[in-house]
């Protein structure tokens, strides 16, 4: 069924029984992403902005030439509205910080969902506590999507921010991003998009989504952990306080004042992760050289066969039913604690997550507090899902 031609994957090579199925946590790492990072170190490294020798200058440009392939990669107008944070986690709490701050006032409502990931749902709270803001969830359907009806029912005239997932990290919801955009524009309020699960799963144009911002991780699309993108429409980013002080992100600096640095530079204090951004770019590459129109389309048949044939097993609860979904399963066996049936998968060489997902406000309207969850990429295919089924059958027969 999954017929892309993914090129090579050092550690699946090394374990080639091992069924990789935890890409929603972190994606394994192509050889070209591993050998862009070397190559920068044997090659380009020193600091980056601060100097004008010429090994400075190749890494300022590596660097640099990385912003640039990230904005052409999500249809940015400009490699200006690219801010390289550590991941999405880093790069939500940048813009609860400083959209808060910038434009909210006590009083003011910011709505997140009840699918949202803990990294978009904390520090929104830390914002509205410290700033007198109000939090309300955008409850979810029987079948794990999102109404925007119900968005409707909670609106007033307070809300300033609706900040929701792309694909839930549990369910694997698709949400209508274009719509929900359009809602909130109409309505003057920011649209905020934590896109860490579907970056690396299909098309992504933010020009297309009518989001204002949009958080995403590039170890969740085959890149190096420890960098992720904050995008922001420029003249929202222009406006925006900063986030946290040091080297890079003033302009001056007297004992009297300090002045700051132009975006994107004011939101990256401190030396950055250059080998990252050169990884990053490496990803997008090997990403681009596959089509991501045929990533999406394939692992979308992976979706629906993973439902299906997941559904057919006894006593095993498959949470979300979305019409549209990304290829992320969540589900409990009955009688059977997460982290024991994840183990019992690890005895045959099957790598899943378990636990509450970072998000416990969706396992709770879920009646659950665990659960184990199955999450494909690019490199799996049906036999994956086959495996997976089969080992699901042999649990149930092992702990009844
Ligand atoms: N955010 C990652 C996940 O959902 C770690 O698994």
């Amino acid at each position: 069924m999954f017929t892309l031609k993914t090129g090579r994957f050092p550690l699946l090579e090394a374990n080639p029984n091992l069924v990789y199925l935890d890409n929603a946590s972190t994606t394994q790492k192509p050889e070209p992403v591993i050998r862009a990072i070397s190559e920068y170190y044997q090659t380009r490294n020193a600091n980056v902005h601060r100097a004008v020798y010429r090994l400075a200058e190749a890494s300022t440009y590596a660097y640099e030439g990385a912003r640039n392939r990230v904005a052409r990669f999500i249809g940015a107008s400009s490699s200006k509205e690219i801010v390289f944070t550590r991941g999405t986690t880093e790069a939500l709490n940048l813009i609860a910080h400083s959209l808060t701050r910038t434009f909210l006032h006590p009083g003011d409502v910011i709505i997140v969902t009840q699918m949202d990931h803990h990294s978009n749902i904390v520090p929104f709270w830390l914002a509205a506590r410290e700033q007198g803001l109000h939090l309300r969830f955008w409850p979810i359907t029987q079948t794990g999507e999102l109404d925007i009806q119900d968005l409707e029912t909670l609106w007033s005239e307070q809300v300033r921010v609706v900040t929701l997932p792309h694909v839930s990290n549990v369910l694997g919801t698709v949400n209508p991003i274009p719509s929900v955009a359009s809602f909130v524009h109409e309505r003057g309020a920011f649209l905020v998009l934590d896109a860490a699960q579907s970056v690396g799963h299909m098309p992504f144009d933010v020009s297309e989504l009518g989001c204002d911002m949009a958080a995403f991780s590039s170890h969740k699309m085959y890149g190096p952990m420890g960098i992720g993108v904050l995008w922001v429409r420029e003249q929202i980013l222009d406006s925006l306080v900063p986030y946290q002080g040091g080297g890079e992100m003033i302009a001056t600096v007297s004992e009297t004042d300090i002045t700051f640095n132009e975006p994107p530079y004011r939101f990256e204090a401190g030396t950055p992760n250059v080998e990252g951004a050169v990884g990053l770019a490496a990803a997008i590459d090997f990403l681009d050289s596959l089509d991501r129109e045929k990533i999406w389309e394939e692992e979308q048949k992976l979706a629906r066969y993973g439902a299906e044939v997941l559904s057919d097993i006894e006593h095993l609860t498959l949470y979300g039913e979305a019409a549209i979904r990304a290829p992320v399963f969540t589900f409990n066996l009955e009688g059977v604690h997460s982290h024991d049936l994840a183990q019992f998968l690890d005895s045959r060489s099957i790598a899943v997550r378990s636990g509450h997902h970072c998000a416990q406000p969706l396992l709770h309207r879920l009646g659950a507090t665990s659960a184990v969850r199955a999450s494909l990429g690019i490199c799996n295919s049906k036999e994956d899902l086959d495996r997976l089924v089969d080992a699901l059958e042999d649990a149930r027969r092992y702990f009844q």
